[in-house]
């Protein structure tokens, strides 16, 4: 039987990482698909530029409108990132008949419903598993393999940079920005680093998850959002001899007055397997009612890790391309007719427990003040560390509380932050204990 025929918009990163997974692996993926999978055209800004990858038998130009538009091409695969264009380019393919893979996260929580819509009219597959987590097949597994669970929660590191980040800072002292460049020159950072460093990589998977976990439309605009940039170097120290880690987490969570949708730093217990999930690697741990917690680990982000899950939506795509669309795996794991509008719970309204960082004045009082304040919100202290002082500077004050609510918290921090013998805002990190 004839190889499927590709066609690659992007030669970046994952772009190449595919190709050279294809090339690699390709008897293998012969085996496994039922027919080989070729690359036929390729797009890419600079068309002249030598790649990572061999592209001497792919047909090239710098217009990815002419590869979406090709007769032949029957698998349009977008490796390009941004979402407007890509959007255009998408929709496009589906209008012309073409399956879609994408390792688009911003593409698919910012214009996913859309998207999905056009494809299921078309009787087209759009698959996304490289979107979520890099090379963890965690898209399958929740759709596919969790489908008989009610899911309770989900949280993951499903930020390769955020992470590679925060455990440079923590392991070796580096500097943030430092890292942040080495992260951006192993090809784990979006074009934007900023989408890395302030969470919105992060929401964008922690959307995508969360359709498919609870059978609700994808809502970008309704996660609670907070990036890596504020956590000091004094914040993941105080938080190890609390023992506790830091990290940088997506948490989806059915509560009881909606769902709960938010991507934050967060203390863990160290204990805990996802809190020494280090560098690169990213982790989800899914919480389902019959198979109770399950954890997923592997490369968050990376070309060969990437390219895995892009060759691994090519052969599911490959597999059912002539079956009945209407017998197909539903793209966001609940048929399309089921999609519940469950609401999602204001961040004001969450529950979690907090760790605070306050900078007082070395005075007698100060202290007593601040635990009087939470106490009258509801506030229970749950641990307290008082620093030395440095020469007659403030004493940092850190603290481990219960679990209260968003709003009381916000009532308290704000009264505490005009006290006299506070001298600075109060860094605030969320604590999960991920049982
Ligand atoms: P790169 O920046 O490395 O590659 C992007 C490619 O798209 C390049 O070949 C570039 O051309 C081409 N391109 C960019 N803009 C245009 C345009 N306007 N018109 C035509 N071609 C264009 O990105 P990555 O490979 O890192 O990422 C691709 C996608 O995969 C993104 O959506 C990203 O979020 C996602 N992703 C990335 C991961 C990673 O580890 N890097 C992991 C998981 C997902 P040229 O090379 O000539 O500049
Ligand atoms: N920039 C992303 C990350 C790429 O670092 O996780 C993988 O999606």
């Amino acid at each position: 039987m004839n190889p499927v025929k590709v066609g690659l918009l992007g030669l970046g990163t994952v772009g190449c990482g595919t190709v050279n997974v294809l090339a690699r692996n390709g008897d293998e993926i012969a085996r496994r698909a039922g027919r080989g999978i070729k690359v036929i055209a390729a797009s890419a800004r600079d068309i002249s530029r030598e790649r990572n990858c061999d592209i001497s038998d792919i047909q090239l130009t710098t217009d990815p409108r002419e590869v979406v538009n090709l007769p032949d091409v029957e698998i349009v695969v977008e490796l390009i990132g941004g979402t407007e264009f890509t959007r255009e380019l998408v929709l496009q393919a589906i209008e012309n008949g073409k399956h879609v893979v994408t390792a688009n996260k911003a593409l698919i929580a910012l214009h996913g419903n859309e998207i999905f819509e056009h494809a299921q009219r078309k009787g087209v597959m759009v698959a996304f598993e490289a979107a979520v987590a890099g090379g963890i097949p965690i898209i399958k597994a929740i759709r596919e393999g969790l489908a008989g669970n009610t899911i309770q929660w989900l949280a993951g590191i499903i930020n390769g940079t955020g992470n590679f980040i925060l455990t440079e800072m923590r392991d070796k002292g580096r500097d943030f920005a430092e890292v942040l460049k080495e992260a951006q020159q192993l090809g784990y950072a979006e074009v934007d680093p900023t989408f890395d460093v302030e969470g919105i990589d992060a929401a964008h998977k922690l959307t995508i998850l969360a359709s498919i976990a609870f059978g609700i439309p994808l809502q970008f605009e309704k996660v609670y959002t907070e990036g890596i940039s504020q956590v000091t170097q004094d914040d993941v120290s105080y938080a190890a001899e609390l023992g506790y880690r830091i990290k940088h987490l997506g948490i989806a969570r059915r509560a009881n007055g909606g769902i709960e949708l938010r991507v934050h730093p967060t203390l863990i217990p160290h204990r805990r397997l996802i809190a020494n999930v280090d560098g690169v690697m990213n982790a989800v741990l899914v919480k389902g009612d019959a198979v109770g917690p399950t954890l997923y680990y592997g490369a968050g982000a990376g070309a060969d890790p990437t390219a895995s899950a892009v060759v691994a939506d090519l052969v599911d795509v490959v597999r059912v391309m002539t079956s009945d669309p209407e017998n197909r795996v539903p793209h966001l794991a609940f048929q399309p007719d089921a999609i519940s509008d469950l609401s999602i719970l204001p961040m004001e309204e969450v529950e979690t427990a907090y760790y605070l960082r306050l900078q007082a004045r070395d005075e007698p009082g100060v202290l007593a003040e601040v635990t009087s304040i939470l106490g009258e919100h509801g506030i229970s202290i749950e641990a307290v560390i008082q620093k030395e002082p440095e020469d007659g500077a403030d004493v940092p004050v850190i603290m481990l509380t219960h679990k209260v609510i968003e709003q009381n918290m916000n009532q308290a921090l704000a009264r505490i932050e005009m006290l006299g013998g506070i001298t600075d805002k109060v860094t605030r990190i969320r604590v999960e204990s991920l049982k």
